[in-house]
């Protein structure tokens, strides 16, 4: 029977859960896989750890398959219809409180990272992985004068120009969406000190371990602060 290669489906609730298919089917593997110990998927098939997890998945060094990896990971979502609910995983009720849960984690570093923002210094932003722009619009253009949106989801990103188009926000014209990159976090290294907060909410598990690090240290820069979800 053919294999399908695997690939993830973050979904939520519960946060940090991975998802894959295999031979059609969505499997979710334990969280505790992804951090450093033993997992199980919901056909009870085990990993010792997440490095074996991945050593299935992309291989060691094959960039076949790991390109298969990415491919699939985008190919699911571009059956996904660009809604709330479909970049939610079904979990269209779950965007309030978690862009409310956001909101609190991001304040919780707002006045110690930028004390000088009641001075009128500018805020720039960069938004991951950002599906429609549901945390753009609904959190990041409320505090960053400018914010760019990464997703390499056409269809996703078309929805989003629309989401934050000037007219379809609540906020002054001090506050835009700036940029639109059509291009997946692995193959993206962010502009040398534009960004004071680079954002990845829902999105860095689609990532291997070896990209997500190299992602970190290209985003790197000054000034820069990451959340990642
Ligand atoms: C669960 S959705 C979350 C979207 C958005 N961050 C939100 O919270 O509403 C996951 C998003 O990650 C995007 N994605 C998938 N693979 C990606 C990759 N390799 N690089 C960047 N984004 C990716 C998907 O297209 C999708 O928009």
């Amino acid at each position: 029977m053919h294999k399908t290669p695997a690939h993830i489906v973050p979904r939520s609730p519960p946060p940090l859960a991975l998802y894959q298919f295999r031979n059609s089917k969505l499997l979710r593997l334990t969280p505790r896989v992804i951090m450093d110990g033993f997992g199980t998927d919901s056909e009870g098939r085990q990993f010792k750890n997440a490095e074996e997890m991945w050593r299935e998945q992309v291989g060691d060094a094959d960039p076949l398959k790991k390109s298969q990896w990415y491919s699939d990971g985008v190919g699911y979502w571009q059956g996904v219809e660009a809604t709330v609910d479909g970049v939610l995983g079904g979990y269209a009720h779950v965007n309030e409180p978690d862009i409310k849960g956001s909101e609190a984690f991001f304040n919780t570093i707002l006045a110690e990272k930028f004390p000088d923002i009641s001075t009128g210094r500018r805020l720039v932003a960069l938004d991951c992985g950002s599906g429609i722009g549901r945390v753009s619009k609904n959190l990041l253009i409320r505090y960053f004068n400018e914010v760019d949106l990464l997703e390499p989801v056409s269809h996703f990103l078309d929805a989003a120009r629309i989401n934050l188009a000037p007219e379809n926000l609540m906020v002054t014209e001090d506050y835009k969406a700036v940029n639109f990159f059509c291009v997946p976090l692995q193959e993206f290294t962010p502009e040398p000190k534009r960004y004071d907060v680079i954002w990845v909410q829902w999105c860095i598990g689609h990532l291997s371990d070896d990209d997500f690090v190299s992602f970190f240290k290209r985003a790197k820069v000054k000034r820069s602060y990451l959340k990642k979800l």
